[in-house]
């Protein structure tokens, strides 16, 4: 069977990787990729907007599966051009996307299926969202703990955490006003502000059967010490010990399956990932978000240790017979993925540095680097993205898997590269027992 993978990223290249592993994989196509995929499967030069191209590679290249890696193509209705096409793809519909296009759909969902979220109001203008946040916090010294959200996509920067009035007023101002993040502030969440560790914990189902994959934990702040502006994440690794067994099936049992029910009972059934953003709040677990497609950089260390056959799952998923797998089966090494970013990042940063040592960091044992912002020019890797790389390594434990992904990045360097020194360092913090 060959596969067409949608995607630029880090998660594309480590589900090339991991696809070509597979028994009944012959070719892996990435549409558009990056150096890396170039290297490890072929690139297809079509925009992963151009739905129409991409249905006729797929036809004219007798691909038996499409995987689609980004939250766009999906929210824009990818899954279900292919299924017209009569061509298997994996992931949600336009309709069950709306679970991580749509906050208000995703906050009103979370309310009738009965799944532990913070309690949140929805406004249809900066006025009467204005007023709410007033006449509720009259004070101008009091904290005001809330998250003001815009409901549409907004490339991870549409949620602002508040701390004072002036915040919530200003956040408020930019989404539904300053429309900052265009016909994404059409409506806006209000929430309250949840304090914790975050956990990301995925899911794949084929809208009956749910399999659970190894939770990780994202870095989303660019500089050590979870400071400084977010980004599309820093770096993961995983398992993190913030979710022991117990409470992982806690959260199928209240979070996972009453959602994929509650979707199933709506007539809008959900095939593909079901990614939980978690904060572990003194309460349990609540959920910040939903996303519908594997997370990047989660994706790297969690497929890394993915021993079972993926291309199988995402099959059987696609079939509707994701109970015929069973349990799926884990390196029990942890893993840890470090991101190495663009100088500048994630403001504006400069392209088309050549990286040099990647061949070096590729000899070291138990070490993957993912490619993100890359490309090739005249046989040379340059960057050409703000998150560059994701150097991946296993180790016997999270400090020894920490220790060999910055093993690998000090082989690496372009000029202006930079990386988070602490990543999986919270890990020790939580202990094992979570
Ligand atoms: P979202 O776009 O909803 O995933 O939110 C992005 C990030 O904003 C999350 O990963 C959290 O760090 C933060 N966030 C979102 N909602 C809340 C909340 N209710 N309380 C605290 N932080 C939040
Ligand atoms: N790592 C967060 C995300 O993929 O949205």
């Amino acid at each position: 069977m060959n596969v067409l993978i949608v995607g630029n990223g880090g998660r594309e290249h480590a589900l090339a990787w991991k696809l070509l592993q597979c028994a009944r994989v012959n070719r892996v196509f990435v549409a558009p990729g990056n150096a890396g995929t170039a290297t490890d499967a072929e690139n297809v030069d079509i925009s992963m907007e151009d739905f129409d191209r991409l249905v006729k590679f797929a036809k004219q290249n007798s691909v038996g599966l499409t995987v689609v890696g980004p939250e766009a193509p999906l929210c824009a209705g990818i899954v279900d051009v292919f299924q017209d096409a009569g061509l298997r793809v994996f992931g949600p519909t336009k309709n069950a996307a709306q679970l991580e296009g749509s906050k208000v759909f995703c906050k009103n969902l979370l309310r009738n299926a009965d799944v532990p979220t913070a309690d949140y109001r929805v406004f249809r203008d900066a006025d009467s969202a204005a007023r709410y946040i007033k006449d509720r916090y009259p004070s101008l010294e009091e904290d005001v703990p809330v998250v003001v959200k815009a409901d549409g996509l907004a490339a991870g920067k549409g949620a602002i955490v508040c701390r004072r009035r002036k915040d919530a007023l200003d956040a408020i101002e930019r989404i539904a006003r300053k429309r900052e993040f265009g016909d994404a502030g059409n409506q806006l969440v209000i929430e309250e502000r949840l304090d914790g560790h975050e956990a990301s914990v995925l899911a794949i189902t084929d809208g009956r059967t749910i399999l659970t994959l190894s939770p990780a934990q994202d870095h989303k702040a660019a500089h050590d010490g979870d400071k400084g502006p977010n980004t599309g994440g820093m770096g993961a690794y995983s398992p993190t010990p913030l979710l022991n067994d117990e409470q992982i099936r806690w959260v199928e049992e209240h979070v996972l399956v009453p959602t994929v029910h509650t979707m199933k009972r709506m007539r809008i059934p959900f095939r593909g990932v079901l990614y939980a953003g978690l904060m572990m709040t003194n309460q349990g677990p609540k959920v910040l978000e939903y996303n519908v497609r594997f997370g990047d950089p989660e994706c790297q260390p969690i497929l890394m240790r993915l021993k079972t056959d993926l291309a199988a799952v995402l099959e059987a998923t696609v079939e509707g017979r994701l109970d015929e797998i069973g349990a799926l089966e884990w390196d029990p090494r942890p893993a840890v993925c470090v991101v190495m970013a663009s100088e500048g990042y994630p403001g504006p940063y400069e392209k088309g540095k050549a990286i040099r040592g990647l061949d070096d960091a590729a000899q070291l044992p138990d070490v993957k680097v993912f490619h993100a912002g890359t490309t090739m020019v005249g046989g040379q890797v340059v960057t050409t993205g703000g998150r560059v790389l994701g150097v991946t390594a296993l180790g016997s434990s999270i400090p020894a898997a920490k220790l060999q992904a910055y093993r690998a990045v000090k082989c690496i360097r372009w000029e202006g590269a930079w990386c988070r020194k602490d990543i999986s360092d919270k890990a020790l913090e939580y202990g094992t027992g979570g």
